[in-house]
């Protein structure tokens, strides 16, 4: 072997490239630009499996356990997490290779305001038209700058993708404006839109979300607006398909305030490893909550959680309700380096 780099041979799709042998295939292949089918790459969805065809490898047999023993005897392996050993590696893909996904740019484009619906008295949501040159990756947080002429505005509105893995772009795309911030963008589109107007947006900005274990429960403890972002960062991971428990705990003021309770429905609905609750700061709506919880997201954790010393944790509100939920969490045995807060 030679300078550590290794041909790699796909006849199935036609491709003969070289990698390093230093990262494992999914990884060196992307680094050629190669994209084979992944997901998790920590060994648990399976997506990446491979019949070997000739060549050796050298792999993680500690990570080799989602496959069968038929498996094993098949040469199938885990391209997550083998690297090359021999000079050269014949392999075939299980899964299709990814549909190529252009790269997204970052474009201005014009608009249309298709509806403009009032969620609750302090936030509104806009549908708006998009090209299909507007490409985002519904595994990435996609959002948009609306651009006001004569002002510079720099307010991130996140797209609230669809929860359906090749829902690249149907051709609109969801922003929530909240109205109880003093945004110019927020002013303007009440003074000027109206459903069939344009507008000017800015996108997609990209941002990757952040690296985390794949194989322990999740905790989202989330306040009030918050949840938007929240509930993109838990489709991304159900996308992902981390097959791991994830709960939601986000606490709203008041009834009122409540907003995309048909998502976190639709999720809970639609992937068994996904719940929530939600709790209420406002008195008022204590007389018939039947399904909502009353009081602080701190009250309710330990009742169904009383140890969380095996959790990764997120934390999203301003930052009262971060130190105290940060307080809850690390009371109730969380481990500093398993919370995530924002
Ligand atoms: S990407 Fe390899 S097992 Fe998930």
């Amino acid at each position: 072997m030679s300078n550590n780099l290794i041909n790699i041979k796909i006849p199935k799709y036609n491709l003969n490239y070289q990698i390093d042998n230093k990262k494992n295939i999914i990884e060196s292949s992307l680094d050629k630009n190669v994209k084979l089918a992944y997901s998790c790459k920590s060994g648990i969805c399976g997506t990446c499996k491979a019949k070997i065809i000739s060549g050796e490898l050298n792999k993680n047999n500690k990570i080799n356990h989602i496959l069968s023993e038929s498996e094993k005897e098949n040469n199938i392996v885990l391209l997550c997490q083998a690297t090359a050993k021999s000079d050269e590696i014949v392999l075939e893909p299980l899964s299709p290779l990814p549909r190529k996904v252009e790269k997204s740019i970052v474009r201005e484009f014009i608009s249309e305001v298709l509806s403009i619906k009032e969620i609750n008295n302090n936030t509104m949501e806009l549908d708006i038209s998009v090209p299909k040159r507007f490409v985002y990756e519904n595994k990435r947080n996609n959002y948009v700058e609306v651009l006001i002429p004569g002002k510079k505005i720099n307010e991130k509105y996140y797209i609230f993708g669809e929860c359906e893995e090749n829902n690249i772009n149907n051709g609109t795309v969801k922003i929530i404006i909240n109205k109880s911030e003093d945004l110019e963008v927020r002013k303007y589109i009440e003074a000027n839109l109206i459903h069939g107007e344009t507008i000017t947006i800015k996108g997609p900005f990209q941002e990757n979300i952040p690296e985390i274990p794949y194989n322990k429960p999740l905790l989202f403890l989330v306040e009030n607006n918050y949840i938007i972002n929240s509930l993109n960062l838990i489709k991304n991971l159900i996308l992902m398909k981390i097959d791991v428990p994830i709960m939601l705990i986000s606490g709203f003021t008041s009834k009122t305030e409540i907003i995309l309770l048909d998502e976190m429905h639709k999720l809970q609905f639609l992937y068994n490893n996904f719940s929530y609750k939600i709790t209420l700061l406002n008195n008022k709506d204590s007389n018939n909550i039947n399904r909502f919880h009353f009081g602080k997201t701190t009250n309710i954790i330990n009742k169904v959680f009383p140890d969380l010393s095996s959790h990764y944790i997120f934390i999203y509100g301003e930052n009262k309700f971060i130190e105290e939920n940060y307080n809850k969490v690390i009371e109730l045995g969380a481990i500093k380096n398993n919370i995530n807060k924002l």
